[in-house]
């Protein structure tokens, strides 16, 4: 497995991230046993990073994670955590309020059997926050030594620079959806912001749209025929499946792109890693994007 050391910190990230969105599944017994098969699955073959959310399933991601790193405490020294806060329930709504965030944080502690995270972000954009605020929060964090690091999820990259600018360290990582319908941090001044800032740009949900409908599908039949017929041509020149050839893609931009591999079957989560070592071509990128475009670029 790759790492990278993400700029202005010392954390060695796998270039792939696990992600535990999923790993409760429905919180069955069964789908449980799946779940720490497949984080231990993940461990074995080399992923080191994990990513959380408060939400996800409710907090039983974070509690069936949380099994495991108290029956084997050795674990926590060799793995980095990141958990995400700000989206609450009941109603639906987003909240950076510093006695949110911070009860959002001590409960994802809780459940993960751990004093601290290496990363919390912002998981959406709260339309009403207040820069200053938010970075007192951080502060708070930082010196009670729950949180490391900070970054953020789906801001854009003006929401991105009014926080930084009430912060005194960086924020690591922005993590957004990127997969081959959404490539909209291509033009948008996401990914051009990351480069320029030396900020990690991680993709959620990259596999969206090939394995599954991404969010907000708008890919027609004949879109999806497209897609399939290049991903098919170059999966025979790779000697790989279609969709080692997506992660191969997002892999290839200069942003330095970590997705998170989200699959709970034992098998896609070692085989993604064939896609760290695809030579994936300058002019196979682009007959790619011209598949998903349905027109050569200008
Ligand atoms: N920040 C945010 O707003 C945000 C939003 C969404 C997600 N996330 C993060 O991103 C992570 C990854 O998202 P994701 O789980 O949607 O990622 P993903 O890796 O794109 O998708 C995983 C899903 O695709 C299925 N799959 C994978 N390979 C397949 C194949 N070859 N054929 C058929 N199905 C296949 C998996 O099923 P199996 O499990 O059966 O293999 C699983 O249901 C999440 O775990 C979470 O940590 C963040």
């Amino acid at each position: 497995m790759q790492h990278n050391t993400f700029p202005s910190s010392n954390i060695s990230s796998s270039r792939l991230i696990y992600g535990c969105m999923r790993i409760a599944g429905d919180n069955s017994s069964q789908d449980r046993v799946k779940g720490k098969r497949a984080i231990q699955t993940a461990l074995e073959v080399g992923y080191n990073h994990f990513d959380h959310a408060d939400i996800y399933g409710d907090g039983e991601c974070e509690s069936l994670f949380g099994e495991l790193l108290n029956e084997s405490p050795s674990l926590r020294d060799g793995i980095i955590l990141t958990s995400k806060a700000g989206i609450r329930r009941d109603p639906q709504r987003y909240d950076f309020s510093s006695d949110y965030l911070i009860s959002s944080v001590e409960n994802s502690l809780k459940r993960l059997h751990t004093d601290y995270l290496d990363l919390f972000l912002l998981h959406r954009p709260d339309y009403l926050f207040s820069a200053e605020d938010v970075a007192q929060t951080f502060m708070q964090l930082k010196q009670s030594g729950k949180v490391k690091h900070f970054g953020v999820s789906n801001f854009s990259p003006s929401q991105l620079s009014l926080l930084q600018s009430a912060l005194d360290e960086p924020l690591l990582v922005n993590q957004i959806e990127i997969n081959i319908h959404n490539i909209s941090s291509f033009s948008d001044g996401t990914l051009d912001q990351c480069q320029q800032f030396g900020i990690t740009p991680i993709a959620w949900c990259p596999l969206g749209g090939v394995v599954y409908p991404a969010w907000g599908n708008t890919f027609s039949a004949d879109d999806e025929q497209r897609i399939e017929k290049e991903l098919a041509l170059q999966a025979k020149k790779y000697d790989c499946q279609p969709w080692q050839l997506i992660l191969a893609w997002l892999l290839k931009h200069p942003a330095n792109i970590n997705p998170i591999i989200g699959s709970t079957t034992p098998e896609r989560i070692i085989a993604a890693k064939k896609a760290l070592e695809l030579d994936y071509s300058h002019v196979d990128w682009y007959r790619l994007l011209e598949a998903r475009n349905g027109q050569a670029v200008p």
